[in-house]
C-alpha cells in the first residue's frame, strides 16, 4: 500500500517512518517540501505520490507561542488540515489526521471519551479542533481521527530531553504538579497509527495514550530515577512540585486531560503500555543512540 506521512521529520513522523509495515510505500513530506497550508502544493503532491492512505502529522506544536503566532497555528492546524483532507478525497485516499488532549477544557473528573464534548482553553487547542472539523467535514467516510496526549520521542523536542538536559544542568528543579494526563511514546502511538490505517471500518475519533496518569511533577520524578538506572544522569536531583500559577504560560493547559482509550483498545485488538515502561525504553532507545554522555 503507498502511504503519504506529513511532517516525517518531526518526533511522530519519524517513528512512523522508522516502524512503517514492509506492505507500506512509506513516501515521507516536511515543511521543506510541501507546506501543507497551501492547497495547490499538497494536490499536486498526492497526485503525484496517489497514495492509497494519508498521515497528517504536521502541525504548528509550539503551544505557547501560538497565543502570539494565531494566524500561523490555525494556517497550519485548521488551514492545513482541511488542504489535506481536501487533496485526499479528489485522489480517493484514506486520511489518518492526528489531533490532542487540548481539544478539552480539563474540567472531567475522568478520562474524556472520543465523543465528549470539546471545549479547548489555547490557541493551539482550538486550532486543532478546528482542524478536525474541517477533516471530518471534508472526508467525513474515509477518515479517522487519532486523538493523544503528551507526545515524547527519542527525536525531536520534547519534555524527556528537555528534563535530561536541565538535570544534568542543575541540582534543583521545580515541576507542575496540577496538570494530569498520561505522558505517551510517538514509537507506541506509531504501532497504533499503522494498525488504525491497515484497517477498514473505524470510528470516525479515536484516543489512544500510553497507560497511566500522571502530573508533569511525576513525570519528571520517572524521568529522573529511569534515567539513574539508565546510566543517563549521573546523580540525583531534588524535584520539588509546584502549582501551574507559579509557572505561568502564555497558554492554559487542561487541569486533566486523560483520553479513554477503551474503545480503541477493542477495535485495533492493542493493549498500551504503561507510561512507566514506555518512558524506560525511550531512555535505553535514547542512550543506544550516543546520548548516554552525562
Ligand atoms: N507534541 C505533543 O506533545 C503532542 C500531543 C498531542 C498531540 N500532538 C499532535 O501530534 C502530531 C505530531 O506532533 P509532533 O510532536 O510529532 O510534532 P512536531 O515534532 O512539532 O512535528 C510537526 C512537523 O510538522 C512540520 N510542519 C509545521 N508546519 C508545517 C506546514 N505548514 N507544512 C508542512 N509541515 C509542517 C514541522 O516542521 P518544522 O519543525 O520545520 O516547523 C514538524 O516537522 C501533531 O498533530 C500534534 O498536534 C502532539
Amino acid at each position: 500500500m503507498r502511504v503519504l506521512i506529513t511532517g516525517s521529520k518531526g518526533q511522530l513522523g519519524t517513528e512512523l517512518i522508522r516502524s512503517r509495515p514492509p506492505e507500506c510505500e512509506v513516501t515521507g513530506v516536511d515543511l521543506q517540501d510541501v507546506d501543507i497550508s497551501k492547497a495547490n502544493e499538497v494536490t499536486a503532491l498526492v497526485s503525484k505520490v496517489k497514495p492509497r492512505l494519508i498521515i497528517n502529522t504536521a502541525a504548528y506544536t509550539a503551544v505557547d507561542q501560538a497565543e502570539s503566532e494565531e494566524e500561523q497555528a490555525f494556517n497550519v492546524n485548521a488551514v492545513g488540515a482541511e488542504c489535506v483532507a481536501v487533496a485526499a478525497r479528489s485522489a480517493g485516499a484514506k486520511l489518518i489526521h492526528i489531533s490532542t488532549d487540548f481539544v478539552f477544557d480539563g474540567n472531567s473528573s475522568r478520562p474524556y471519551r472520543p465523543d465528549d464534548p470539546t471545549g479547548p482553553i489555547s490557541t493551539y487547542g482550538s486550532s486543532k479542533l478546528e482542524g478536525e472539523r474541517a477533516v471530518m467535514k471534508t472526508l467525513p467516510n474515509e477518515s479517522v481521527i487519532i486523538r493523544t496526549s503528551w507526545l515524547y520521542s527519542a527525536y525531536g523536542k520534547n519534555f524527556v530531553k528537555t528534563m535530561l538536559h536541565l538535570m544534568r544542568a542543575r541540582d534543583h528543579l521545580r515541576v507542575v504538579a496540577d496538570q494530569i494526563g498520561s505522558p505517551t511514546w510517538a514509537k507506541t502511538l506509531s504501532k497504533a497509527i499503522w494498525m488504525a490505517g491497515l484497517k477498514n471500518e473505524l470510528p470516525g475519533i479515536l484516543h489512544w495514550c500510553d497507560a497511566g496518569t500522571a502530573s508533569w511533577y511525576d513525570f519528571a520524578l520517572g524521568i529522573r530515577d529511569e534515567a539513574i538506572r539508565g546510566g543517563l544522569l549521573e546523580k540525583s536531583l531534588t524535584i520539588d512540585p509546584i502549582g501551574s500559577s507559579d509557572y505561568p504560560t502564555p497558554a492554559k493547559r487542561p487541569r486533566y486531560s486523560v483520553l479513554d482509550t477503551a474503545e480503541t483498545v477493542e477495535v485495533l485488538g492493542l493493549k498500551p503500555l504503561g507510561w512507566q515502561e514506555a518512558l524506560r525504553q525511550m531512555l535505553e532507545e535514547y542512550s543506544g543512540l550516543g546520548n548516554s554522555k552525562k
